[in-house]
């Protein structure tokens, strides 16, 4: 098949996300909610202790869907968590097909994302693959695959091709698919967060004009529970995903106006930055200097009106703090059954509706709670300069953990 530029401005979407449900705030004001539509379908989802997969199955299992998560450790923290999120856990390998042939026993759907650490680029495709191959003799109805933005403009970069290859041997076996390209992670920045907030320098080979669009792991997963509700929509498109578009110059600004000090942006010579870096990154970062990512924003903005911005990302991921702060910690709450549970710090619900309705530059305590539920009362202030402001959280509850 020949590369067509098949993005979401290409397709006509009769209905963006509907609002079903709207419930009534402290300040009066509504949160709107679509109701769950997962109808307690199973889907299997891959990479599910990872990044894209542990977004999309928290998202999915929000939705009323039941998971299935795949990984290799079923011992590790992110295994345990899906599980007291509601997932089940399937132990395999995608390099062990009868493991994955278990795996898709019975479901409905399935989530599909591979690395090529590890097993490089031949071991990405062989992979994705074998996992589309497998999901199609099980009688898989709807395959969601994740690749990459641009996958399809014959960049050259290896790891965009992997993807690419993946993506046509989908279309090839005649599965029912959905495929999602998503641009640069928000969560890249996470490895240089210390450094950045430390030395209010942000660094990159790229020009101070040069835009990067990206998106935030969770608005993937956001995207996954979409084309699994609508596959009438969403079934057999190719659509790239992006949340926002921003200039290095403006990346740099925006880390500082959320971090409340200054951040300035600084261009790596590309000499020092290919010296240094492996030979597929640096050639992604040159295509990011000379073409770069090209999604249409205000289409998908349409589709899912609560895209983080990059802004609303590190408030989320409490970039607010001073350096010391960390994503990831825990801390204990109470749950709204009465019982103590602990919370990531960090795992604000950066794809609910308050990051937009509340564009405070400080949350306190909120986020504690973010993607387990509003767990209870007791964070309910969100702080805005030297105002405090009330807040019910549970006003804007999405459900309880112990209601399902
Ligand atoms: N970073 C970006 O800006 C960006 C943008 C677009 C696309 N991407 C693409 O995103 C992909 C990575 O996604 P991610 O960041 O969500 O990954 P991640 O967080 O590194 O997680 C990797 C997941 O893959 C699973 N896995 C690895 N090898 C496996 C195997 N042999 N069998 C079964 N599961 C296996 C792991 O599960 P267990 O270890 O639990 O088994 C883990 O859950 C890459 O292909 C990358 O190119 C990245």
């Amino acid at each position: 098949m020949r590369r067509s530029e098949i993005t979401v401005g290409s397709i006509c979407f009769t209905a963006v996300v509907v609002v079903v449900v709207a419930r009534a705030a402290s300040d009066g004001s509504t949160i709107p909610r679509a109701a769950p539509q997962g109808g307690g379908r199973l889907i299997l989802v891959t990479g599910a202790t990872g990044r894209q997969g542990g977004a999309a199955a928290r998202r999915l299992l929000e939705r009323g869907f039941l998971v299935r998560a795949l990984t290799r450790n079923p011992d590790q923290p992110a295994a345990h968590e899906l599980r007291q999120l509601g997932a089940t856990i399937a132990v395999g390998d995608f390099d062990a097909p009868v493991t994955i042939d278990s795996a898709l026993r019975g479901v409905y759907g399935v989530f599909s994302v591979q690395t090529y650490w590890g097993h490089g680029y031949d071991g990405e495709v062989r992979q994705g693959r074998t996992l589309a191959d497998r999901a199609k003799a099980a009688g898989v109805q709807h395959f969601v695959y994740s690749s990459v933005a641009s996958a399809n403009r014959a960049t050259g970069i290896a790891h965009f091709e992997s993807k690419w290859a993946i993506e046509e041997h989908i279309r090839a076996i005649g599965i029912p698919y959905t495929i999602l390209r998503p641009v640069a992670f928000m969560e890249n920045w996470e490895s240089e967060r210390d450094r950045i907030l430390t030395t209010g320098v942000l660094r990159t080979p790229l020009a101070p004009e040069t835009h990067l669009q990206q998106i935030a792991v969770d608005d993937i997963g956001s995207f996954v529970a979409l084309a699994l509700e609508r596959p009438t929509e969403w079934l057999g498109r190719s659509v790239d995903v992006a949340g926002d578009d921003l200039t290095m110059s403006q990346i740099a600004a925006t880390v500082g106006r959320i971090a409340g000090k200054p951040v300035r942006y600084e261009q790596v010579p590309w000499s020092e930055f290919e010296a240094t870096s492996d030979k597929d990154i640096a050639r992604m970062y040159r295509w990011f200097e000379a073409v770069g990512y090209s999604v249409d924003l205000s289409k998908l903005r349409a589709l899912h009106p609560f895209l983080s911005t990059f802004a609303n990302y590190l408030r989320a991921r409490r970039w607010t703090l001073s350096s010391g702060a960390r994503c990831g910690k825990e801390q204990a709450g109470v749950s709204g059954c009465g019982v103590e549970r602990r919370f990531p710090v960090c795992e604000v619900a950066q794809a609910s509706p308050l990051q937009d309705w509340w564009p405070y530059p400080t949350v306190a305590r909120f986020s504690q709670y973010g993607e387990h539920g509003f767990a209870g009362a007791r964070a309910n202030v969100m702080r805005s300069g030297s105002r405090s402001l009330p807040l019910s959280l549970s006003s804007f509850g999405r459900h309880w953990p112990c209601a399902r």
